[in-house]
């Protein structure tokens, strides 16, 4: 698969989990590839913690239906009934967690480039994540991001050390396929953006839909 196509048919991964184990070698090169990315002054502030144990799978599933439910509870009623259709997240059917943690504590305090900037730490993690999702979609394996949680559950039920973060939990196993369409489009929850919205040329213009949004 080349870049392009497995950008394109990167997606979001709920339902589609075959339930199958995942390959330790498939696993290993997607974890490769996450380390591989580029990071503020080299710091490479991510660590990846493998969950399998099906009682801290259950434990945060059921977690992650506690923040739905509180998502769910402030929505407008229309919206509300469109949202009880999406699924948020596959915890239990891909059969392994990669939290993905943030520590903005390594490299030390002076960290080349991330003086004027602290969130740059926190950007280096997430193209880390950007890298692991692109390895499995050309591995053939799904990814999906869960973010209904709460940090200090997680940082607690995965004994993390103070101050390292749990930037994401990723679903991660074999898919039985990958949709076409992302689930909140299909589920008319939100569309992509024209690009020609996303492109501005000199200054930064809203157009007139996009002021209104
Ligand atoms: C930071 C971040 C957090 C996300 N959190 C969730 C989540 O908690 N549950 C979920 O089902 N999808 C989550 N997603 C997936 C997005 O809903 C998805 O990327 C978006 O709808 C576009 O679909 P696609 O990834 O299939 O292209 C998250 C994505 C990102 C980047």
């Amino acid at each position: 698969m080349d870049l392009y196509e497995a950008v394109a048919r990167r997606r979001d991964v709920r339902a589609e989990f075959s339930g199958e184990p995942l390959d330790d070698a498939v696993l290993e090169r997607v974890l490769g590839a996450a380390h591989r990315a580029p990071s503020v002054g080299m710091s490479q502030p991510w660590d990846f913690v493998l969950v399998r144990d099906p009682g801290t799978l259950g434990a945060f599933a059921q977690h992650v239906a506690g923040e739905r439910e509180a998502y769910a509870a402030d929505l407008p009623p229309d919206r509300a009934a469109t949202f009880a259709a999406i699924k948020v997240e596959g915890v239990r059917e891909a059969g392994l967690g990669v939290v993905v943690t943030h520590d903005q504590s390594r490299g030390g305090p002076q960290v080349l480039g991330r003086r004027t900037i602290a969130d740059t730490g926190l950007y280096s993690t997430c193209l880390a994540i950007q890298n692991l999702w692109l390895a499995a979609t050309a591995e053939g394996v799904g990814v999906g991001w869960v973010s209904f949680f709460r940090e200090e559950w997680l940082a607690e039920r995965l004994a993390l050390p103070p101050g390292v973060r749990p930037v994401a939990w990723l679903c991660v196993g074999p898919v039985t396929g990958l949709q076409e369409v992302p689930d909140l489009e299909r589920h008319r929850w939100r569309s992509r953006r024209p690009l020609a919205d996303a492109v501005h040329h000199e200054t930064y213009r809203r157009t007139p839909a996009e002021s209104r949004s």
